[in-house]
């Protein structure tokens, strides 16, 4: 067995309460990660003496799922085994044309084969992912034909962003221990080729977090943040206050405000740039989140609005004189209350559109483009990509001293295991998540 996927365990098992000859003795709650499974019980070494005269040829053996052992009533001790994880890929088994995605539509499949650093050729790196990330432009990639790659086959696996940790390093730039966030197929384990690493997005986390915050590189630190850093302040722009100086009037309305990319925005627009922040998402209990821990200055729930005139009045009543800005996640009615209540020389950073994702068909928004002649408007389509790349901005280095600031606060919902991905992947249409959705692996 590889090192590389295995970990040396202590287990602690015990059958003194079970009158069976044999005892089942669950261990699979005692392991790290949902994906472990035991591929040797080294029994060699017992570790502490309990049990009431149990020798260790008293553990008879293993469950073919290797989830529980059998031994004698009695048997009670710290052992030491060998545990190997199982390599889980993400697949998706069934196109997904319109609807909100459902478990039915995706599968795990395992492979035992070991990795090792024997794998790893000049240049590469074995990684192992800790963290998965479900975001919403995947959606794009499980209709019929996945839109970024133009590919129809099923199954096909799938891939997006994610953080780990380099376990064995033949390249220069990375080394073992590092931890990363990067853009890859969703495989525990893998090895990424020299050539690879060329194409592949991946950025190094290790200056900014430890370990334990690996699912920042999702979050604040990944993909979501650097979305929320480049499209507010190149696209959007508002000015810094200046020490002295009478604060600015300046008014942003962020969508979509208790999720991701929408939170950040807020926190970092109030608490870095000094923003009235107005937020509109679904439902009071994430209307009081984000005043409450995010800092906004006001907040809309979109669901009491019916349509765009409902949704103008509701922004009017947070934001009397209007707005400067609006950071654009949801599309359809939020976009066209935006453009109506955009001050002179607003903009608008147009993110994404949500509401529209699960839909057949793509519909238009109704807006008037010749008003913004007259009031000196910009409307801007943005992708992340610049700011992430590094070759914007430094949004690495700016994110990780707010969060020390504790000018972001950390929002995640968590799901375990790459099992329950497509569920993380379904709240995001459903609503069902609040901040980050981060899958432990
Ligand atoms: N341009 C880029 O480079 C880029 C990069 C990253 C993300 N994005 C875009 O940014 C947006 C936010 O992404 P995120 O990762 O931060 O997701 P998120 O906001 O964490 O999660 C999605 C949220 O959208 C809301 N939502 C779902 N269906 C909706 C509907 N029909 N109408 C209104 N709201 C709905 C839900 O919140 P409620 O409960 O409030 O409805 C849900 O929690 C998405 O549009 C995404 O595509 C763009």
């Amino acid at each position: 067995m590889a090192e590389d996927m295995g970990t040396k365990y202590t287990l602690q098992l015990d059958c003194a309460s079970k009158d069976n000859q044999l005892a089942e003795v669950s261990i699979v709650d005692q392991l790290r990660r949902p994906t472990d499974r035991i591929v040797h019980m080294r029994c060699t070494k017992r570790l502490s003496k309990t049990g009431g005269g149990t020798k260790l040829g008293d553990m008879y053996g293993m469950a073919d799922d290797m989830t529980a052992i059998w031994c004698k009533k009695g048997f009670r001790g710290n052992f030491e085994v060998d545990v190997q994880a199982k390599n889980g890929t993400l697949n998706l088994v069934e196109a997904i044309p319109e609807g909100i995605p459902e478990a039915k539509h995706f599968g795990v499949t395992y492979d035992d084969t070991p990795l090792s650093a024997a794998d790893v050729a000049d240049g590469g790196i074995l990684v192992e992912l800790l963290v998965l990330s479900a975001d919403p432009y995947m959606r794009g990639m499980v209709k019929e034909t996945n839109s970024y790659t133009g590919s129809s086959e099923i199954p096909r696996p799938i891939s997006g962003f994610a953080s780990g940790k380099v376990l064995h390093s033949k390249s220069d730039k990375w080394k073992a221990g590092d931890l990363f966030g990067a853009s890859l197929g969703f495989t525990t384990f893998q090895v990424i080729t020299a050539e690879q690493l060329t194409k592949t997005v991946m950025w190094n986390l290790t200056p900014y977090i430890s370990e334990a915050e690996i699912s920042w590189g999702v979050g604040i630190l990944g993909m979501p943040g650097s979305t929320a850093y480049g499209g507010l302040i190149d696209v959007l722009r508002p000015q810094l206050p200046v020490e002295g100086e009478e604060p600015k009037d300046q008014v942003i309305w962020v969508s979509g405000a208790a999720g991701a990319v929408g939170g950040y925005v807020g926190m970092i627009a109030k608490h870095v740039y000094n923003c009235t922040v107005v937020g509109s998402c679904g439902g009071e209990a994430k209307c009081a989140m984000i005043k409450e821990k995010f800092g906004f200055d006001q907040s809309v729930d979109y669901k009491t609005c019916d349509d765009a005139d409902a949704l103008t009045a509701a922004i009017k009543e947070a934001a009397p004189d209007g707005i400067d800005m609006y950071f654009e996640n949801v599309g359809g009615m939020h976009f066209e209350a935006a453009m109506r209540s955009l001050r002179d020389h607003g903009r608008v950073a147009v993110c994404g559109g949500i509401s529209k994702y699960n839909d057949g068909e793509r519909t238009p928004e109704k807006f008037f483009p010749t008003d913004m002649i007259y009031k000196f408007q910009r409307v801007e389509g943005f992708m992340c990509m610049p700011w992430l790349s590094g070759a914007k901005g430094q949004f690495l280095a700016d994110c990780s001293k707010w969060m020390k600031e504790g000018k972001i606060a950390v929002e995640e919902t968590p799901f375990a295991g790459i099992e329950s991905w497509p569920e993380g992947f379904a709240a995001l249409f459903t609503g069902a998540n609040t901040g980050k959705v981060v899958v432990r692996l």
